[in-house]
This record gives structure tokens, sequence and C-alpha cells, in this order.
């Protein structure tokens, strides 16, 4: 007992020196925490070495609050973000479904799931379907996952017919894959994706914590090998998915979060395709960072 509070002292004064002493106190608290639910991540002193190794404090604790919604998070699957939680709560604001009026959702790269089960948890009961598509097996077993500790059904087919509960059903599968859309049921009120964006040569800027840890297949947008190199493929991908006839209902919105330079860009690329009315919202940081456009 007195080794370990010892090497939590070391260790603690180790993190002040890595992350300054307010944050390394409060992720200390946090630490803490999550060591009192049942099934927790280890030992003090082993969270804590992993910290100092650069790891994601979300990996350690294994979870992330998102809006009102605790997330599983595992590496390598993207941690959600605040930005994304953001838009998808102003998204969730915005529109009104019923159980009389349900809305068809997709999500496309939907990683632990995060959008479409926060719509689904705001939205009333009943009143909304949603798939999310991701190609990582992992991304789809934490989706999953994340849709049993949330208490969304998260089995399929979906009809359209009434329904007494939300449901979001996670698809593994490739957006470039013209198959995969015969396994969904269009036509959809809501397109969302928060796509891999990061060029190239920003990503090889990127700090180790996200380098060494989240999957690079769930950042770059530039795919090996592949010009351009703007971080815009998904997007030009996604804009002849949204293309296909009878993907979405009429008046149905489109919202894709973009990269820091990217949303006139991508605003073009969906006009390109005959979507109208675009806007573009900022995050709290005031960068533009999704993209909504209508059908
Ligand atoms: C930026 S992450 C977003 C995850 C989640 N929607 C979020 O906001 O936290 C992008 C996701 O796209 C997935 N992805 C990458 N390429 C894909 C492809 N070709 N088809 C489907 N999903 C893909 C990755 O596995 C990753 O989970």
């Amino acid at each position: 007992m007195l080794a370990q509070s010892t090497s939590v002292r070391l260790l603690f004064t180790s993190l002040v020196s890595s992350l300054g002493r307010e944050t390394a106190t409060r992720e200390l608290r946090w630490m803490k925490q999550a060591l009192t639910v049942p099934g927790s991540p280890g030992t003090l002193p082993a969270m804590m070495q992993r910290r100092l190794r650069g790891e994601p404090l979300q990996y350690i604790l294994g979870t992330t609050p998102f809006g009102p919604l605790d997330l599983l998070t595992r590496p390598p699957t993207l941690i959600p973000r605040p930005e994304t939680e953001d838009w998808t709560l102003r998204l969730a604001d915005m529109l009104t479904p019923t159980s009389a009026r349900p809305l068809s959702v997709l999500d496309l790269c939907t990683g632990s799931g995060c959008i479409p089960l926060l719509l689904c948890h705001l939205w009333p009961p009943g009143s909304t379907r949603a798939y999310g598509v991701d190609i990582s097996q992992d991304a789809i077993r934490l989706a999953v996952d994340n849709a049993v500790r949330c208490n969304i059904p998260s089995f399929g087919p979906l009809s359209l017919t009434q329904s007494s509960q939300n449901v979001f059903v996670p698809l593994l599968g490739d957006i470039r894959d013209p198959n995969l859309f015969k396994r969904v049921l269009p036509p959809f009120d809501v397109i969302t994706a928060n796509p891999p964006y990061i060029p190239k040569r920003e990503y090889d800027k990127l700090s180790v914590s996200v380098k060494n840890y989240e999957d690079p297949v769930a950042l770059l947008g530039d795919l090996p090998g592949e010009e351009p190199r703007d971080g815009l493929t998904f997007y030009r991908l996604i804009a002849q998915i949204l293309r296909q006839k009878g993907m979405l209902r009429d008046g149905a919105i489109v919202a894709l979060e973009v990269g820091h330079t990217q949303a006139n860009a991508v605003e073009g690329i969906l006009k390109s395709v005959g979507l109208r009315n675009t806007q573009v919202w900022k995050d709290p940081w005031d960068v533009e960072r999704v993209v909504l456009a209508h059908a």
C-alpha cells in the first residue's frame, strides 16, 4: 500500500511536468473515479503510466461523455470529439421527428456510433431508424456495444413500420462498395458523416497521442497512392452516394463534418450533385465545422 502511494506520488509529479498541474489533478480525479466502477481499467499506477506514455485519457478511462451519453471508447476506434458532439446536438434540436412521422437516418463512417446513437437517444421513442456504416470491424463491434450501453436496439433489417423504440443498426462495409447500399433501406431523411478528412501533410504533424493510438484509416482523407492530396476524397465518394436515385427523400438533410479549411470546397461538392440551401455551421471554437445541405 505504502509502495503504491509512493509510486502514485512520483507518477503524479511526472504527469504535472507533462500536462501541467491543473490538467494532471483533473485527470487523476477521473482515473480514481473510473476505478470505482465495476470492471474498472487496471490499477491507478498502471493508468498513470499509460497516460505518461501519451495514451489518450479516454482510452485509459474506457468511456467518454457525448451529450448526455457516456460512450465506450476502445483503441483504435476514433474517440468522439467535442466538436462532433456540438453539431449533433444542434442537428437533434433542428428536427422534430415523431413516431407518426419517423425519420430514417444513414450515418456514413460511424466509428463508435456516436452520431446516430445521440440522435436515437434525444429523439422521441419510435421516431428514428438509423444505420451506421463503417469499414472497421473494431468500430462496428464498438458501435454495437455502445448501442447496448445506450439501450438502443441494434438489430435489423429496419422497416418503416411503426415501432415503439428507436433503432440503430451498425453495418460493416466500405462506402466505396456499390453493393453496400442494397443492405440499407432508402430513401433517407437525414444523412450524416464525419468522414476521414485530414490531408496527409497535416496528419504527419499530429501529436503522438493521436498517431500512435487512433486508427489512421479514421483520420486520413487522402487514400494511399491516390491524387489529389486535399483530404476531400471522402466527400467526393459521399457525393456519388447522394446522387444515387432514391437515396434521399425530398427535403432530406445532409450534414457533413469538415476540416478547418474545407467548408467552401465541400459546399461546392454538394452543390455539384444537386443539393441546395447549403449552410456552414461553426463549432464552439469559431471554426467552420459542418456543411449542411437539402435535397
Ligand atoms: C473521423 S472517424 C469518425 C467516427 C465517428 N463518426 C465520430 O464522429 O467519432 C471516420 C470513420 O470512417 C471509417 N472509414 C474509413 N474509411 C471508410 C470507408 N471506405 N467506408 C466506411 N467507413 C470508413 C473509419 O473506420 C472511421 O471509423
